[in-house]
């Protein structure tokens, strides 16, 4: 049975309260953000927890795409805004240290107690999340080097159905990155340029160069954070997605996919 956390914690007094004005708790949806563990599938302590760390991921991840997508308006325009489309790529790598830190919460999960939620998940599994994809779409990767459908069972064909095929998010940014430009394809433009050279470009650069190395190391965090957390079942058992592949099998589908998209600005 679920359980609504925040709700039994605070009075309930704390949620009825409208006045015409807008409010704090309006303003800031605090009803929506304490019912957001609601869909718990066990009594088990720990699993608002595991839920909200994901959150956290999701809520960090959604801004990052809002801050790429316009750190690349910047400098697709005429002219390009270099210094401020570096300071936005300051704050998406803030936005990804940040997001990042979750795993640091996620490690205090024993093997035990994710063991007493983990199979009332059913399926259910990060793999069906399109957010980090869209982040690297954005980013670089190509739409012929997307690897979801190498992995197979039913929580895919799940994530195929809400999000592939042609009209499916995955493609559909795809296209509109064709058109708009990519991260890689912006600051090839700037680098281009010898006009645009000076100390704006550099702080583009090193901001750059942060944030492919924060979205390169993503999969390793998340990798080693698993294995701690599943330990035997880490090699032992089969992947939440749903099929016959060990968890460490599936997770390195996607490690294989994994590559730098700035490589030459950590040469330098
Ligand atoms: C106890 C915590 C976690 C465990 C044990 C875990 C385990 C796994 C496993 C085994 C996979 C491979 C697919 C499968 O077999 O289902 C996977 C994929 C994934 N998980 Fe997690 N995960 C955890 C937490 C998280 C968190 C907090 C996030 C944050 C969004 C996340 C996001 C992802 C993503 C994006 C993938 C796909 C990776 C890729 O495309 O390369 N996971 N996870």
């Amino acid at each position: 049975m679920a359980m609504k956390y925040g709700r039994g914690i605070l009075p309930d007094h704390t949620f009825k309260i409208m006045t015409d004005r807008l409010t704090y708790w309006h303003y800031i949806k605090l009803d929506a953000i304490h019912d957001l563990q609601s869909n718990a599938q066990t009594d088990c302590f720990d699993e608002p927890m595991f839920i909200a760390v994901h959150q956290h991921f999701e809520l960090w991840f959604a801004q990052v795409i809002r801050n790429l997508d316009e750190t690349i308006r910047r400098l697709m325009g005429t002219p390009p805004e270099v210094a401020s489309a570096a300071a936005l790529m300051d704050r998406v790598n803030r936005e990804f240290h940040l997001a990042t830190q979750g795993f640091d919460v996620m490690k205090t999960l024993s093997r035990e107690q994710f063991m007493a939620f983990r199979g009332a998940l059913g399926v259910t599994s990060g793999l069906q999340s399109a957010h980090l994809t869209v982040i690297e779409l954005l980013v670089g990767r190509r739409a012929d080097e997307m690897y979801h459908a190498e992995i197979a069972g039913p929580g895919m064909v799940d994530f195929q159905e809400k999000y592939g095929g042609e009209n499916g998010l995955l493609a559909t940014v795809a296209r509109d990155r064709a058109s708009r430009g990519t991260l890689r394809v912006a600051y090839d433009r700037i680098a281009a340029d010898s006009n645009l050279a000076g100390p704006d470009f550099e702080m583009l650069k090193r901001q750059i160069a942060n944030f492919d190395d924060q979205l390169f190391s993503w999969r390793k965090h998340h990798y080693e954070m698993a294995a701690k957390v599943l330990e035997k079942d880490f090699t032992d058992s089969s992947g939440t997605v749903g099929n016959e592949h060990s968890c460490r099998d599936n997770l390195k589908v996607g490690i294989t996919h994994t590559h730098r998209y700035f490589e030459e600005l950590h040469e330098a």
